[in-house]
């Protein structure tokens, strides 16, 4: 299949399209670089042995812009990764979050049914079941109070494509629901790329170990956890983009809406995950015990059955893996992608 991929340039896209060529589909990113850098897709088409990834500067806000990529290809499906996706920021800057989120899919859904394709794989978070009405979470655990725009966005946009399904039974919706990816591709040469501080645990721990940052600090242990810190789904990056390419297998046997939770089913919590980094890595990460922060939740973990009965993948990488493919790319690029 001929893929559209917005946001292809981000974390998870970049490590999407690798995968997406490995099973011999071929891909044009749509991509504003407002969080990525177009080095990132050099080095995928480096991994994948092609002259390079073709890609557009656009801004999925940007009909126009949009307009030209389809008159220019003709695709089976788009993987819609563009967004905004930091929970503190969208808490400081919610119109900035709606407008893009929402307002960048709605334009590209327009685009994409004028001319005919009526396929989409979206990039959906466990956020949307907010605090879980039960754990392990399945697909069927009612969706939640978002605690943040960020993820009312992703809610909203669930219901956007679900209804649009409804109406036109021509469109195959498939909703990703992410749980937390980390981990980076295993050449060290494309990982996750974060601006400013780190918001989420494993850069953190990774600019600690590269000593950029004096210590982790770890928010909170008096959690009802094992260990009192939260406890958290981790996948490879790499697993997560695989189930993107199963996702595609589902769409070309018109699957409807198909909503699948993304994740390993095992919970790891923030001590485990600073073991395993030491153990596996063997270099030291200092950290200290901070209150907890605002919205977290103690524990969350998902059954990821659904996605391997209806989809035929699930989850293959461990613990160490991640730990040892995300040192592995921070230790490399210490500062991330050259501007
Ligand atoms: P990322 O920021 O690395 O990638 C997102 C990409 O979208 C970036 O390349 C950015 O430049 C691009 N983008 C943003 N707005 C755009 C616009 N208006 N037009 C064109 N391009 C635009 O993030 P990621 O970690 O790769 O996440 C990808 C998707 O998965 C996002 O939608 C995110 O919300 C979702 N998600 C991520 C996580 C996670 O922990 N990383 C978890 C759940 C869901
Ligand atoms: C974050 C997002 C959530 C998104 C999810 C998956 C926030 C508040 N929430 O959730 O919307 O769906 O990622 O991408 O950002 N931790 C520390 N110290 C740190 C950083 C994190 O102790 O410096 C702890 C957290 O308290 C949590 C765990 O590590 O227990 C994981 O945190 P994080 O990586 O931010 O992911 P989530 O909280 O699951």
């Amino acid at each position: 299949m001929n893929i559209l991929v917005t946001g292809g340039a981000g974390f998870i896209g970049s490590h999407t399209l690798i995968e997406l060529y490995k099973a011999g589909h071929t891909a044009v990113v749509a991509d504003n670089f407002s969080n990525s850098n177009p080095e990132s897709l050099r080095r995928v088409a480096g991994i994948i042995g092609i002259p390079e990834v073709p890609f557009s500067h656009v801004d999925i806000r940007d009909r126009e812009g949009l307009e030209k990529i389809f008159a220019a290809h003709r695709f089976d499906a788009c993987i819609h990764f563009a967004g905004l996706k930091a929970v503190g920021e969208s808490v400081e800057k919610p119109w900035e979050y709606y407008e893009n989120n929402i307002g960048g899919t709605l334009t590209l859904l327009d685009v994409m049914r004028r001319h005919g394709c009526k396929n989409i794989i979206f990039s959906s978070s466990a956020t949307v079941y907010g605090d879980p009405a039960e754990i392990p979470i399945t697909e069927r655990c009612p969706k939640g109070r978002c605690t943040n725009p960020y993820g009312w966005t992703k809610s909203m946009i669930e219901q956007v494509l679900t209804d649009l399904q409804k109406a036109d039974a021509e469109w195959n919706v498939i909703l990703l629901r992410y749980f937390n990816p980390v981990g980076a591709h295993p050449s060290g040469r494309i990982g996750e790329n974060p601006g400013g501080i780190p918001n989420n645990l494993m850069p953190y721990i990774t600019q600690v170990a590269v000593g950029k940052r004096k210590e982790l600090g770890v928010f909170g242990n008096d959690y009802p956890t094992p260990d009192g810190t939260g406890v958290r789904d981790y996948i490879h990056v790499c697993d997560l983009a695989a189930g993107h390419v199963a996702a595609l297998q589902a769409i070309g046997r018109r699957c409807g809406v198909g909503v699948y939770n993304m994740g390993t089913g095992h919970g790891y919590s923030v001590l485990d995950m600073v073991k395993a980094f030491v153990r596996v890595n063997g270099v030291d990460v200092p950290y200290s015990i901070k209150p907890r922060r605002a919205g977290d939740i103690a524990t969350c973990y998902c059954n990821p059955t659904k996605a391997k009965a209806e989809l035929g993948w699930e989850a293959r990488r461990s613990i160490d893996d991640m730990v040892r493919d995300s040192w592995n790319w921070q230790r490399h690029n210490p500062d991330g992608y050259p501007e």
